[in-house]
């Protein structure tokens, strides 16, 4: 067992310390965003700070690293208004990952990295062919986090597609079914496997397995 302060993980290398520091909140899902630009030129990058916000309205949010660091996602958003969230599956995992380099303005990392785009309904921004559980988000708000120059960016839930039999009799959705991956830190990927879902919690009452 080791006991780490504020004051050791302060004076530990940049990298080393970003390390730990990205890898201590666990494991996150692992999401395709896709958006494109007022010129009609497509982006896909990928990210896992995604956090559900509500369900009534439905809203999703995600952290956006300072503006200098990843550029592009965001300036699409704020154009267009509209961007796709897709999972990302073992068959694709290392296209996934390639879509974090830093391309250039206007490169399309669908074409870059293999990945196809899909687009359903009347939403402009592209989905991911490949993934087997993808929706649509409209801009609501775009809160900037002055600590960090971050920013959260938040969306709501448009269009949805979803493969068949993940869809439960409940609406809960089956998503290892599809395998979704989760990911830690910007370098490891993980599969999952599913343990128990249980009935509401009451105080004094035994978890109960629905
Ligand atoms: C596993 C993984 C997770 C990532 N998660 C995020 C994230 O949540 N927020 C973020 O701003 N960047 C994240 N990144 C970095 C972006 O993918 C990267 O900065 C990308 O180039 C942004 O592209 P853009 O400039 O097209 O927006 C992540 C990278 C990896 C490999």
């Amino acid at each position: 067992m080791e006991i780490i302060t504020k004051a050791n993980y302060q004076t530990w290398e940049r990298f080393y310390r970003a390390n730990f520091i990205n890898s201590l909140t666990g494991f996150k899902s692992i999401n395709l965003i896709g958006t494109k630009n007022q010129d009609n030129k497509s982006n896909l990058g990928i990210f896992s700070s995604l956090v559900h916000i509500g369900s009534d309205p439905a809203l999703v949010g995600y952290i956006n690293r300072p503006i200098q660091a990843a550029p592009h996602t965001l300036a699409n958003i704020k154009e267009t208004g509209f961007y796709t969230i897709n999972h990302v599956c073992p068959s694709f995992i290392e296209a996934a990952h390639q879509t974090s380099a830093k391309y250039d303005e206007g490169i399309n990392e669908f074409d870059e990295v293999g990945l196809h785009e899909e687009y359903l309904g009347d939403c402009i921004a592209p989905f991911v062919k490949e993934s087997k559980i993808k929706y649509a988000l409209q801009l609501r708000e775009i809160i900037p986090i002055t600590l960090n120059n971050t920013f959260l960016v938040i969306g709501e839930i448009q269009t949805i597609k979803i493969e068949d039999d993940i869809l439960q009799d409940d609406g809960f959705l089956h998503i290892e079914k599809s395998n979704s991956l989760a990911s830690n830190g910007t370098d490891s990927y993980y599969s999952t496997s599913f343990l128990n879902r249980y009935k509401y919690a009451k105080p004094g009452i035994k978890p109960l397995k629905l």
